[in-house]
């Protein structure tokens, strides 16, 4: 692996920009039109965010009259036109048809709810359904519409080690398992395309873990050259390829588990303001916007994969022994009261700091009834993924969190929340929740655990398709509430 000497971009920017410069000296009568142009065709997204849901109706808003209003302004480059343009008729199809799923009375919805069949075992045929989907139905036309139409872009621009890989193991696994998925996986193949002109959303494949590998120096909490590195692939690209420009990246993401992927998208004011964000670090307080921005669930895969323990809980008919199981350092805002409530504090409620070596985390999680999920020095937990693999109802223990999928599952049907204020009361909580309560939740973590889960390759509806269906949401410009 080759260690760049500083940003393994700067070197060939100046190459870029001399030869785009060449290139806009010779057909500048041709770029400039095109700029004049951009306006016939693209949508500012970040202004229309349309809300979907059973009552409301939607108002198509992609494809209007506007493409057609002056024929000699979109003459310019007829093929990317006509492309652009078939684009958005496509998602302006997709918009109308889930606003056509939305429309369905709510007696209707119940009737078909109830008339679905789940398949548990073939992907092929899961038709969501059920009290951990705010609208199953919605969720499904969007879903099929997605996997009918999305095509992705990944830009080629950039170099190893940086662009183009990212960590598959660990606690930031997620974001070189989703860019390898992305980049070469056979379930991202069907979204893949090779033709920007007939992408809907653009890819910037770089992993923040590696900036901080290879660009930041220890100790310095300096972030700066992660910021500059942002900087530098945006330019690049935006230079190199009319599309980001077009919607000021809009139409573009990044995805980051590690703690400063918010830091790094600093470092372009569109990148940080109007991009689609993917955020393990979705901290609303820290800029995190829901409405463009997607929470991305954290996953720790140890050596790279997940827990044999995990894969395979035990069946409902074992008891579990513990109400409850926490352990982990004294990190961030939240733990101390946790650990000072609980720690060492009651049989029931298991709260250590660092597990003795002669007990068995994993084994702790297959074993209780609820599993604590407190942030720690950011807002989001490995612990909810994998109690929600332990078949372990989570227990949210969060402030200013977005939760990943919250436009399409129901959270309440699957975790707890209980407010930091109330940790004192953890026990006197979770003890209320009735027999019967717990069954139906434990029902829901089953239910949402493929939506959490990741397979190499990809499956249909596992944690890589919904993450790519958050994205597609955010493209479509519509809140599925
Ligand atoms: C269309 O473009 C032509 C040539 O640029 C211009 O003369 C005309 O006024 C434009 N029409 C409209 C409706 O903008
Ligand atoms: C819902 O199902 C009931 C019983 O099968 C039926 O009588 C009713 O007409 C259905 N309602 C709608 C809106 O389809
Ligand atoms: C995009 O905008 C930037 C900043 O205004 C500019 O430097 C760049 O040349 C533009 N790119 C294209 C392809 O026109
Ligand atoms: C985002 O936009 C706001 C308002 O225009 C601006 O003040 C802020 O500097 C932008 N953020 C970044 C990181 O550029
Ligand atoms: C979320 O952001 C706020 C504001 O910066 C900060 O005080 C808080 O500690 C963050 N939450 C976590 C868990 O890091």
């Amino acid at each position: 692996m080759e260690i760049p000497r500083k940003y393994s971009l700067s070197p060939i920017f100046f190459l870029i920009l001399l030869s785009f410069a060449i290139f806009v000296v010779l057909r500048r009568g041709r770029l400039l039109e095109f700029t004049v142009s951009k306006t016939a065709y693209s949508v500012p997204l970040d202004r229309l965010r349309t809300k979907i849901s059973g009552e409301n109706h939607l108002h198509a808003v992609g494809y209007s009259g506007e493409y057609h209003r002056n024929k000699s302004s979109i003459r310019t480059d007829g093929i990317t036109i006509r492309k652009v343009r078939k684009v958005e008729q496509r998602l302006a199809g997709a918009r109308a048809a889930m606003r056509k799923a939305a429309s369905v009375s709510v007696e209707e919805r119940s009737n078909l709810t109830a008339a679905t069949i789940t398949h548990d075992g073939g992907d092929h045929r899961y038709v969501p359904a059920g009290a951990v989907y705010r609208n199953a139905r919605l969720f499904y036309r969007s879903y099929l519409e997605m996997e009918k139409i999305l095509k992705v872009y990944v830009y080629t621009d950039g170099e190893l080690p940086i662009v183009h890989d990212g960590p598959c193991k660990d606690i930031y696994s997620i974001e070189g398992r989703f860019l390898h998925e992305m980049e070469h996986g056979a379930g991202a193949g069907r979204f893949r395309t090779n033709d920007p002109n007939a992408a809907h959303v653009y890819f910037l494949p770089f992993s923040v873990t590696w900036m901080v590998k290879y660009l930041y120096t220890s100790l310095s909490y300096n972030v700066t050259p992660l910021k500059q590195f942002a900087s530098d692939y945006v330019r690049v690209i935006s230079s190199r390829h009319p599309f980001w420009n077009r919607t000021n990246g809009a139409d573009h993401f990044m995805l980051a588990c590690h703690d400063w992927g918010p830091h790094a998208s600093r470092g372009n004011p569109f990148l940080y303001n109007t991009s689609i964000r993917v955020l393990c670090n979705a901290n609303t307080s820290e800029g995190f916007n829901p409405r463009k921005d997607v929470s991305l669930p954290e996953i720790h895969l140890y050596g790279g994969e997940v827990s044999p323990k995990l894969l395979s809980p035990p069946p409902d008919s074992t008891p579990r022994r513990y109400l409850a199981f926490f352990s982990g350092g004294l990190h961030g805002p939240i733990r101390p009261t946790l650990l000072h409530h609980w720690k060492n504090h009651d049989e029931a409620i298991r709260v250590y700091e660092y597990l003795p070596k002669d007990l068995d985390y994993y084994s702790f999680m297959i074993d209780s009834k609820f599993c604590l999920c407190p942030s720690g020095h950011e807002v989001a937990s490995p612990r909810i993924v994998e109690a929600i693999y332990a078949e372990c109802v989570p227990v949210i223990l969060s402030k200013y969190y977005v939760l990943p999928f919250g436009d399409i599952l129901q959270w309440e049907a699957f975790s707890v929340q209980v407010d930091v204020s109330d940790i004192p009361r953890l026990k006197e909580i979770l003890s209320a929740i009735s027999d019967n309560e717990y069954r139906k939740l434990k029902e829901g973590v089953k239910a949402v655990r493929r939506h959490f889960t990741l397979n190499r390759p990809a499956k249909r509806f596992d944690v890589f398709h919904m993450i790519l269906h958050s994205i597609w949401l955010r493209r479509l410009n519509i809140e599925l509430t």
